[in-house]
């Protein structure tokens, strides 16, 4: 079983010898590796039954860290990182040779970011490693938001979570690649396309990246086990499967038609920011409920809520 700590050093060491450790961000935790260790970053792979075509975002502790595997910084995305990291938005950019094909799965970009959260920015910082984390779960399962959550999908296969608590945004990194210097967004995230509008004076461009290119955006992902179905109105989808052991996820409002103990309600003020940091954390415990369904409000809004509604489609999309 894994260790369970707040030793970065520890940490560190054993990222250092090769070892897979799970580590805490702003946005979620990360199944981590020494970005110049192969059989570390094949074990990535392995550990998450991820398939081979899906590339690794890179975890630096500075700009500086981060421009020595970039070949080149275009001007918009060099402002967005100095207006933005640390925090949770990752840059796509053009890679150098010493970027290892398994991060990127062959591709000639990165996807690079400097992480939001102290134990693993000074462990970033202090050691100068490059780690490659995609989320630390199982591929296609939700995301963990607690090292707890960790230890329970993966903790028979790491050896070591560095427990920073739990993640203060709760939703995955904004994705924005580049064509020159326009910004592209790959997927939405906490950092809104307005804002890196108005950082960058440039409209951001939204098409979907085709799905070989980008295969993180495939349709389903952050899937619980449990079947779940996203409603406009909770009220007439509980009435409609009311013989079924319902659990709901709701936005602001309980139901006066199910029990409190079968529903979660993100955000009780309609706090955006709010919903997001609680949405995995609630699709774990209802997962966990043994509900034969779960019934998941749609979230109003842009930016963040944008984002959410996302994770949520994507939650739902193998049983539509
Ligand atoms: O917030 C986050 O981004 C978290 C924490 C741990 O940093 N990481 C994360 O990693 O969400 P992961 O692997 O679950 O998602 C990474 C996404 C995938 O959709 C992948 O396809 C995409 O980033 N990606 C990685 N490298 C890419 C590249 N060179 N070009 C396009 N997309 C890339
Ligand atoms: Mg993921």
């Amino acid at each position: 079983m894994a260790h369970i700590g707040t030793d970065w050093k520890e940490a560190a060491r054993r990222l250092t010898m090769g070892d897979v450790v799970a580590i805490p961000t702003e946005t979620v935790y990360g199944l981590a590796a020494d970005i110049r260790c192969p059989d570390a970053l094949h074990a990535i792979y392995r550990i998450k039954g991820r398939p081979q075509h899906n590339p690794l975002i890179v975890h630096c502790g500075s700009l500086e860290q981060a421009a020595q595997w970039v070949r080149s910084f275009p001007l918009s995305a060099r402002k967005l990182a100095e207006h933005f990291w640390p925090g949770p938005l990752t840059l796509v950019l053009p890679r150098t040779d010493s970027v290892s094909d398994i991060v990127t799965a062959g591709q000639d970009t990165v996807a690079i970011r400097v992480p939001d959260h102290p134990l693993t920015l000074t462990l970033l910082q202090e050691s100068g490693l490059a780690l490659a984390a995609p989320s630390a779960n199982p591929s296609n399962y939700i995301s963990p938001v607690t090292a707890q959550q960790v230890d329970h999908m993966l903790g028979d296969r790491i050896g070591y979570i560095l427990d920073g608590g739990r993640c203060t945004a709760g939703i995955e990194s904004t994705i924005v690649a580049f064509d020159g210097e326009q910004p592209r967004l790959l997927r939405p995230g906490p950092i809104g396309p307005e804002a890196v509008e108005a950082v960058t004076g440039l409209s951001v461009l939204e098409k979907e990246g085709d799905a070989l290119a980008h295969p993180g955006m495939f349709k389903k992902h952050y899937s619980p086990r449990t079947p779940l179905i996203l409603v406009d109105d909770v009220k007439e989808a509980v009435l409609r499967d009311r013989d079924r052991r319902l659990g709901l996820l709701l936005y602001r409002h309980r139901s006066d038609l199910v029990p409190d103990a079968d529903q979660i309600v993100l955000s009780p003020e309609g706090d955006l920011e709010e919903a997001a940091r609680n949405l995995y954390d609630a699709l774990h415990r209802l997962d966990a409920g043994g509900y034969s369904l779960i019934l998941a409000e749609k979230i109003p809004g842009e930016g963040i809520a944008r984002a959410v509604n996302d994770r949520l489609v994507k939650a739902a999309a193998s049983y539509e």
